[in-house]
């Protein structure tokens, strides 16, 4: 009998991003945006009271997300898995950990916008069951002037 190699998944860690984070999380952006966050976004992020962090699988950067809890409302300001890792329940998982984190921290919604041309974030928000509540108009920049933002909710 042929042995069959077992395939483990690699678990995730998630830890806080610190400042030594910043220049593999920038690369990253930098790789996936046409309008990156800038290094000083991040830099504020680390370095005021937004929760930030980092999800490694076998200690490599393989997401990260960024979100700020002021009372009971947390707000989603960055969710981004690398591109090789995509469609793996990655985003998932992040969102769990981060939904988790800013209930700990007394939030009891969370409020995200999205692109409506972003067809893996509008999924990801549907899996949590957002509500659309709202729409900004031209909110960001885009290949061709501005583009709309989809502002969605839900009760965590
Ligand atoms: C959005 C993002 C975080 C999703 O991460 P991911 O790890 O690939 O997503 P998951 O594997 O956890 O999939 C979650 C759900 O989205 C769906 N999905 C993911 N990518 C998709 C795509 N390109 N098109 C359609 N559906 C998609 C999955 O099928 C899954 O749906 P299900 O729960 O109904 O089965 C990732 O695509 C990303 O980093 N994009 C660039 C950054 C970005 O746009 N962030 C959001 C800004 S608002």
């Amino acid at each position: 009998m042929s042995a069959v190699p077992e395939i483990r998944p690699v678990p995730l860690a998630f830890r806080p991003m610190g400042e030594a984070d910043v220049d593999a999380v920038l690369a990253a952006e930098q790789r996936m945006y046409p309008f990156p966050w800038t290094r000083g976004n991040f830099v504020d992020s680390v370095r005021s009271a937004y929760r930030a962090w980092v999800c490694e699988a076998a200690g490599e950067l393989v997401g990260y997300a960024v979100v700020t809890v002021t009372l009971d409302e947390a707000q989603l300001l960055n969710i981004s898995v690398v591109p090789e890792r995509r469609r793996q329940r990655l985003g998932v998982a992040l969102m769990e950990h981060l939904m988790a984190d800013a209930r700990r921290q007394g939030a009891k919604q969370l409020f995200l916008e999205v692109r409506p041309s972003n067809a893996a974030g509008l999924a990801l928000y549907a899996h949590f069951g957002f509500h659309r509540i709202g729409r900004r108009r031209d909110y960001y920049p885009a290949e061709t002037g501005r583009e709309d933002a989809i502002v969605m909710a839900r009760v965590i």
